[in-house]
């Protein structure tokens, strides 16, 4: 005879996606569960990715303004150091504090947590082993939210010492040298920018012409010039092909535009590689095939717009399933897909979700990009506006970049926002919210900004869409 359910709904993984999840099927009247196989709950983003990262890029970003840019703006400071001991501290701290936070909302909201590795037995069970040993445990429902982990180069093998990925990177003892970074994606961007600010010389190989492939063009040119200018060096159209260590240290090789004239390859030296080149989905000891659960030629779990799998009481959302790899998505499918499960109308609007590289300046966007546009066909007409105009980020001695709206040809309807500026990634909102309003430029334009802001860099590139800006 089948086994009575345990819980209504068993999430397994607690990373944004799943603790949001948990929470929310509680609080829809669900008996929840959450399976969690790390000691401390948050997943990747909290324990070892976003959280831990920004803690680092906000500090030394104050370090790199104290040493170097207080000195113009009045203010004398001498001696300025970075204490990486306390820095690391501080950090643990902070993952620490948001970590305790979520167990605290899970026992408020009397979501369950269960410590161990889940793996399917069937459709309506999981096994999960832990050191206590092992436990069956039958539900209703399942959510996959398990995440995903760094791909790895077959030439250059993970070590945890000096070919790391991002988990390794958050937590070096002391500041390499030299650092080679495979990858001008998210990761390896903000990665270069903490190391290079703390003392490393570091290199980025990109295979790609420029950073972050799949941004708009134009903005992230300006971000390579602003990167180069802090000291980072590029090496685009390059490929990194292997790795060999010798008496004089490790050497990274690679095939590229600017490998030397001749050579079949050219080589880097480096005391730490860090490897950059984008995660894949994780789900590794779930037995998925015991539950019927299908993948699919990447290994991601295949889901209808109910986020159902190919089993009907077992659904997967966040970097598990196609999509951006972003903490706030599998959060916003986390809520949709247990609200469609209680028969509400849970809704994932994927036009609208910002995408922000946490570097110095920010850079954020939403919506299509210029070269999106143009490959679709879409007539459009664009508004740009410098922050070296914008009052506030001159106070601020931030005025660099600039904000850039693509609207309708016809309609005028907000297609695009790109911020490369002072906090971007904050200024994003007011245009992921005019974007999810169907806002045209001309809303943002007749909208009062307060001054002097930041925000107003907003309204005249909506303002310049027209080409009539009022300051530039
Ligand atoms: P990514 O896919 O964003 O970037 C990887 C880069 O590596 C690409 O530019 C690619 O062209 C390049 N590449 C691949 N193979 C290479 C090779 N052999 N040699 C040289 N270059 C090579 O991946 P990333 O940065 O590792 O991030 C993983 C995921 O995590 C992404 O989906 C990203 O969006 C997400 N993430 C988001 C953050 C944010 O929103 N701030 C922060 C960190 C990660």
């Amino acid at each position: 005879m089948a086994k009575t359910a345990d819980y209504d709904l068993v999430v397994i993984g607690s990373g944004p996606g799943g603790y949001t999840a948990a929470i929310r099927a509680a609080q829809l009247g669900m008996k929840v569960a959450c399976v969690e196989k790390e000691p401390k709950l948050g997943g990747t983003c909290l324990r070892v990715g976003c959280i831990p990262s920004k803690t680092l890029l906000e500090t030394t970003e104050k370090f790199v303004t104290a040493r170097d840019r207080f000195g113009r703006i009045g203010i004398t400071c001498q001696n300025v150091a970075m204490d990486l001991p306390v820095l690391m501290a501080r950090k643990d701290k902070v993952v620490d504090t948001l970590t305790t936070g979520i167990a605290g909302l899970f026992k408020k909201n009397k979501v369950e947590r269960i410590t161990g590795t889940a793996a399917f037995t069937g459709p309506k069970t999981i096994k999960v082993t832990s050191a206590a040993g092992e436990k069956s445990i039958a539900a209703e429902k399942f959510l996959i939210a398990t995440g995903s982990v760094p791909i790895e180069l077959p030439n250059l093998k993970f070590d945890g010492r000096k070919i790391i990925h991002s988990d390794h990177a958050i937590a070096l003892d002391r500041v390499p040298e030299k650092m080679v970074v495979i990858g001008a994606g998210a990761i390896g961007l903000e990665l270069s920018s903490v190391w290079s600010r703390l003392g490393a010389k570091v290199t980025v190989l990109e295979i790609y012409h420029t950073t972050l492939p799949g941004a708009d063009e134009e903005m992230s040119k300006l971000m390579e010039k602003s990167l180069r200018e802090q000291g980072i060096t590029f090496h685009f159209t390059s490929q990194a092909t292997g790795i060999k260590e010798d008496k004089s240290g490790l050497k990274v090789r690679f095939v590229g535009k600017d490998a030397k004239p001749g050579a079949v390859e050219t080589e880097l030296p480096a005391d730490v590689v860090l490897v950059a080149v984008g995660r894949k989905a994780y789900t590794g000891g779930l037995n998925l095939a015991a539950a019927g659960v299908q993948t699919d030629s990447r290994g991601r779990i295949t889901i209808n717009h109910a986020f159902q799998t190919s089993a009907a009481d077992i659904f997967a959302i966040g970097d598990v399933v196609a999509g951006p790899m972003l903490a706030h998505k599998a959060e916003e499918e986390g809520v949709a897909a247990v609200e469609l499960m209680a028969g509400k109308a849970g809704h994932v609007n994927y036009d609208t979700i910002p995408l922000v590289v946490y570097t110095a300046p920010e850079l954020a966007w939403v919506g299509k990009t210029q070269e999106e546009l143009t490959t679709q066909g879409v007539k459009f007409r664009i508004g740009k506006f410098r922050f070296t105009a914008n009052a506030r980020a001159l106070c601020m001695d931030e005025a660099h970049g600039m904000v850039k709206i693509l609207a309708d040809e016809y309609s005028d309807r907000v297609l695009g926002v790109h911020i490369l500026g002072p906090q971007a990634s904050s200024l994003i909102s007011e245009a992921v919210m005019a974007m999810v309003m169907g806002a045209s430029s001309e809303d943002i334009a007749r909208t009062c900004h307060a001054h002097p802001s930041l925000p107003e860099a907003i309204r005249e590139a909506a303002l310049a869409v027209d080409g009539r800006a009022i300051n530039s």
